[in-house]
């Protein structure tokens, strides 16, 4: 379906039984008609140096950079740690923020997203990816917010999200961002 709105998909925790990673799956699950998500593990990508950068980007960060590129837009599942956003997910921003001018980054619309055992579903990390796309000047979508509280109730042993008004929810989130992308592409 050569319309379809392209999303790239990706979660800032790198462990295998991730809430943010099993939340990313379950939009996979939810994705209404008119949108594809495909997943990217940023778990290959190193640690920003600019020394690195300048010899060429690693193989990991130019696909990273490159799956950005080719997406009609972004859907980011954050944890919170400390109060921010996890270093690996800010790691990889870093990167695809680069070069200034050109970035993949740059006009680029985005859904954040997050899940956290705690009563604040990652809030505060969404908040800060939230400033770090001011400077990239990518487009994320006002509202509607997706913040997963108490997450252990909401997902399964293997991972699956199983709390009813939480599907639901997504679902009606995908939707909502599918149109936003869908204001800066001609889909
Ligand atoms: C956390 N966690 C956490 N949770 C939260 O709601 N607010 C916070 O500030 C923090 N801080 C924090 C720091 C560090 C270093 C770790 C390892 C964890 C708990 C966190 O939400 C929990 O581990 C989630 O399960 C992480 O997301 P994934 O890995 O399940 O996607």
């Amino acid at each position: 379906m050569g319309d379809e709105v392209r999303v790239l998909a990706f979660a800032g925790s790198l462990r295998a039984g991730s809430y943010n990673r099993a939340l990313l799956r379950a939009a996979q699950e939810l994705t209404p008609e008119g949108m594809r998500i495909e997943i990217f593990d940023i778990g290959e990508v190193p640690l920003y140096n600019s020394d690195v950068e300048a010899a060429g980007d690693p193989p990991a960060v130019a696909a990273f950079k490159q799956a950005i590129a080719a997406a009609d837009g972004l859907l980011i599942a954050t944890p919170e740690y400390n109060h921010g956003v996890p270093g690996v997910m800010k790691n990889a921003i870093d990167w695809a923020s680069r070069p200034p001018q050109g970035a993949p980054l740059g006009r680029k619309p985005v859904g954040i997203i997050g899940a956290s055992p705690g009563q604040t579903g990652s809030a505060r990390g969404q908040s800060q990816l939230r400033q770090a796309f001011e400077f990239t000047n990518s487009y994320c979508m006002p509202q509607p917010e997706i913040l997963v509280f108490r997450a252990h109730e909401k997902f399964d042993a293997d991972g699956n999200l199983t709390d009813a008004a939480t599907r639901e929810y997504l679902a009606g989130y995908l939707a909502a961002l599918r149109d936003w992308i869908s204001v800066f592409t001609s889909r």
